[in-house]
């Protein structure tokens, strides 16, 4: 008898998937290289991180880890609420935004159905889609003759939608483009979408944009019920590591994700620094500012170095590395830089930074003019 490894039993469209590359950890360079002075500008964190009040209410939460969590994250939901201008029970809470991505798929996709995403769009959406049986329909980006090259091109996406079409994910900005649409492109998009499809927008990086005629989504939600806006607490919340996004969504939208949700999904930790960093308001734009200013600076400068920028909405930037990305990318590495390729999204010439302090940011730049 021949021996089948038992994870082949796993049903096909889950052993067909390309899982989730995620960036190189600190510590694993650490052990490989045996360097001490690392940085990661990999994973579009904050490097400031929590403030010190979100710190805080960490602390004081992990005394009480013995106990579940809150699973209806009540404090957080109605933070969330007054600050969006929605009614509680149109957050879903996620572990990550992209835990509450998942729930969408969940929610509304089976065997049968698709759901359209963008050519270099987020690297979770075919996941999540494919997860579920139903079909991911990836539409070519816009091409070179555009100014948002590599970005969604939202004409051909609603030419991609038919009638087993359920949902359509666009991340605005995009990750690892950092390309956006406009609001008015975007709205005439979403106005047309027919009422069969769910509109995931997914606006994790929403408050790099400031400044920016970006449209905040959540405005839009009571004039497009089938719209379902995302956000997180990973970027510019500077939360990651303790993971918390959500969704927002018509009432009715919320109440599908919430039955797929698992009933303690966010942990105390995450929903106390979630909530306490949502009042810090100072402490968020303090590092928004310098993501900011560090965009423009960072992209003059790899610009007049002749390094290609892709203009970006996000806290970070796509550059054009080259035929020789990797060998950059190995370069970098062994100065302690861990910058992000992207190969798996079929940009084998390109790398992602992510903006880090002022002086992550110079280190990077004497890097790359090196390398
Ligand atoms: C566009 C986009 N959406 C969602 C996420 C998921 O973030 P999280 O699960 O940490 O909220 C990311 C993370 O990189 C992202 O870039």
């Amino acid at each position: 008898m021949s021996f089948t490894p038992p994870g082949q039993l796993a049903v096909e469209n889950v052993r067909s998937l390309s899982p989730y590359v995620p960036g190189k950890p600190i510590e694993e360079l650490q052990r490989e290289l045996g360097l001490s002075d690392i940085i990661k500008l990999a994973s579009n964190e904050n490097p400031f991180g929590p403030g010190p009040a979100a710190l805080e209410a960490m602390r004081r939460a992990l005394a009480e880890t013995w106990l579940y969590p809150d699973g209806s994250g009540h404090i957080l939901k109605q933070k969330l609420a007054v600050k969006l201008g929605v009614q509680p029970n149109q957050i879903t809470l996620g572990n990550g935004s992209n835990d509450a991505l998942v729930l969408l798929a969940e929610a509304f996709l089976k065997p049968g159905l698709e759901a359209v995403y963008s050519q270099y769009g987020f690297a979770v959406y075919p996941i999540a889609i494919q997860a579920t049986g139903a079909t991911a329909v990836a539409v070519p980006a816009l091409g070179a003759d555009s100014p948002m090259h590599l970005g969604h091109d939202l004409a051909a996406m609603a030419r991609a939608i038919n009638a087993r079409t359920r949902v359509v994910f666009i991340a605005n900005p995009n990750n690892p483009t950092g390309t956006w649409a406009a609001a008015g492109e975007l709205e005439a998009f979403i106005a047309a979408v027919p009422p069969h499809v769910i509109v995931a927008l997914d606006e994790a990086y929403y408050e790099y944009t400031v400044g920016m005629k970006l449209q905040n989504g959540v405005e839009w939600i009571a004039r497009f019920p089938n719209l379902v806006v995302f956000r997180t607490f990973s970027k510019a919340y500077g939360l990651a590591g303790v993971r918390v996004g959500y969704a927002v969504s018509d009432p009715t939208v919320a109440d599908m994700l919430n039955r797929v949700r698992q009933a303690f999904n966010v942990s105390s930790v995450g929903l106390a620094g979630a909530a306490a960093a949502l009042d810090d308001t100072t402490h968020v734009a303090a590092a928004v500012n310098v993501a900011i200013a560090e965009r423009a600076r960072v992209s003059a400068r790899l610009t007049a170095l002749g390094t290609k920028v892709v203009p970006s909405a996000g806290n970070f930037l796509l550059l054009h590395a080259g035929a020789n990305a990797r060998g950059k990318f190995e370069a970098l590495l062994r100065l302690g830089i861990i910058v992000r390729p992207v190969g798996n999204y079929q940009l084998p010439e390109h790398l992602r930074v992510t903006l880090g302090t002022v002086e992550q940011n110079d280190r990077f730049l004497r890097a790359w003019e090196a390398c």
